[in-house]
């Protein structure tokens, strides 16, 4: 979700605006996708390079997030949606931690949309946790380092409950990840829409989706390979 403070300044208002019309864009872009029955929406809400902003941003930014988790408690519960939060959440204030343990607590039950907050996360600080805890498994005697596979570093990564993203939308324009996902975006279909996330909308999530239908996924294979494995 990247923008907001973009489209306020361009609109001679204070980034904060932007960041609260972005939890807007949220809530209505999070209730589409589980209209569509959409299973995983993975949310970058705070990367673990944003404390680099001024702490007073910081600080709206932690705020905002609580009191729109507490307000939003009935519509998660009225769509069926099931919180869950990747990164580490241990630096965040303490209000917000116990707000987002007590969703997640609440939510827990839901069958529906599994969505998934990304809160002090970075990729690469999401990869180097697994290398750490699968060599202390190693050093415990519990592994032997030719057992490292794909699946086992999958295994150790704070999002091993989702799979893979099938669809990366970035706003504002920018072509880069920023940290986001880095294993998990190996096969991801990336789009880049040209909006800032304030002006992102229902119809321009529609868009992004009709592209990825459009796609050819062959991991590798050729196209032949492909429409021959089809019914
Ligand atoms: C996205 O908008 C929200 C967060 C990163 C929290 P930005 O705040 O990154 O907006 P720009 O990129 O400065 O316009
Ligand atoms: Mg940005």
């Amino acid at each position: 979700m990247d923008g907001n403070g973009r489209w306020a300044q361009a609109k001679g208002r204070s980034r904060y605006y932007g960041h609260i019309r972005g939890a807007r864009v949220a809530r209505k872009i999070i209730e589409e996708v589980a209209r569509l029955k959409i299973p995983h929406l993975t949310l970058f809400t705070f990367s673990t390079e944003n404390w680099m902003r001024p702490k007073e941003e910081v600080h709206f930014l932690m705020t905002l997030l609580r009191h729109r988790l507490r307000r939003e408690r009935n519509t998660l519960q009225n769509n069926n949606i099931k919180l869950h939060c990747v990164g580490d959440l241990s630096r965040l204030p303490l209000d917000l931690q116990t707000e987002i343990k007590d969703c997640i607590r609440e939510t827990r039950q839901n069958t529906g949309l599994n969505l998934i907050f990304a809160l002090n996360y970075g990729g690469r600080q999401e990869i180097c946790q697994a290398v750490r805890h699968l060599c202390q498994r190693v050093k415990n005697g519990e592994l032997e380092p030719a057992d490292i596979s794909e699946a086992l570093v999958h295994s150790h990564l704070d999002s091993s409950f989702a799979p893979d993203p099938d669809l990366i939308i970035r706003t504002s324009g920018e072509n880069r990840l920023s940290n986001f996902y880095l294993w998990q975006a190996a096969y991801s279909e990336i789009f880049i829409s040209q909006r800032n996330w304030p002006e992102f909308s229902a119809k321009d999530l529609h868009q992004a989706l009709h592209h990825f239908s459009q796609r050819e996924r062959r991991f590798g294979r050729t196209s032949e390979q492909i429409l021959q494995a089809l019914p």
